[in-house]
């Protein structure tokens, strides 16, 4: 029985869900990491479609199809940058989860892959950043039948662990 929640190790816009998440900034407008990395395979068609949706505020989400990426839709969202902790960074970031869920849930969606949102550029702690993650993905399962899979993907195997990790599980 393959579990509902796993984590996996790789390139995220390699992978054929119905909806891969991206770390996006308030402009929707691409950027480095994993939102570079998706516009670039999505093609150009994703920039001039992102132009139209007027921004996205910290902690929410917006959908957007894949274009040239094997998954049918990106489901793009705004994490927190981490100041220390005291800004109600772990509620944003716990709303881009519950936010991109929200989506799939309205359009149907049976599977997801989130990178490991906040972790890079915007400096949130791993290990609180995986927990917040795994805790929200278990709510969401729970919640929508519908939701057959959600992948946690992490780009390196320190991350990896670090999920693996909140999920309790050994890799
Ligand atoms: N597949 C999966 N994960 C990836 C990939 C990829 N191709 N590329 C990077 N990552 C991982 C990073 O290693 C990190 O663990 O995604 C995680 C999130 O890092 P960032 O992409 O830096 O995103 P974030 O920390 O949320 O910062 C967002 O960075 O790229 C800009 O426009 C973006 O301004 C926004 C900010």
């Amino acid at each position: 029985m393959t579990p509902r929640l796993e984590v996996v190790q790789g390139d995220i816009t390699s992978l054929q869900v119905d909806a891969i998440i991206n770390a996006a900034n308030e402009t929707l407008l691409g950027g480095g990491g994993v939102d570079g990395a998706i516009h670039r395979a999505a093609g150009a068609e994703l920039l001039a479609f992102c132009r139209a949706l007027d921004g996205c505020r910290t902690g929410e989400a917006k959908i957007t199809p894949g274009f040239r990426l094997p998954a049918r839709h990106v489901i793009h969202t705004v994490g927190p940058v981490w100041c220390g902790g005291g800004n109600g960074e772990a509620e944003q970031l716990a709303s881009c989860y519950r936010q991109s869920f929200r989506l799939a849930r309205e359009h149907d969606l049976a599977s997801l892959a989130f990178p490991a949102i906040s972790c890079g550029v915007f400096g949130y702690p791993s290990a609180a950043a995986a927990k917040i993650a795994v805790s929200e993905s278990r709510q969401a399962l729970s919640a929508n039948p519908g939701l057959e899979r959600v992948l946690l993907v992490a780009f390196d195997a320190a991350m990896a662990d670090t999920f693996s990790q909140a999920l309790g599980v050994s890799r």
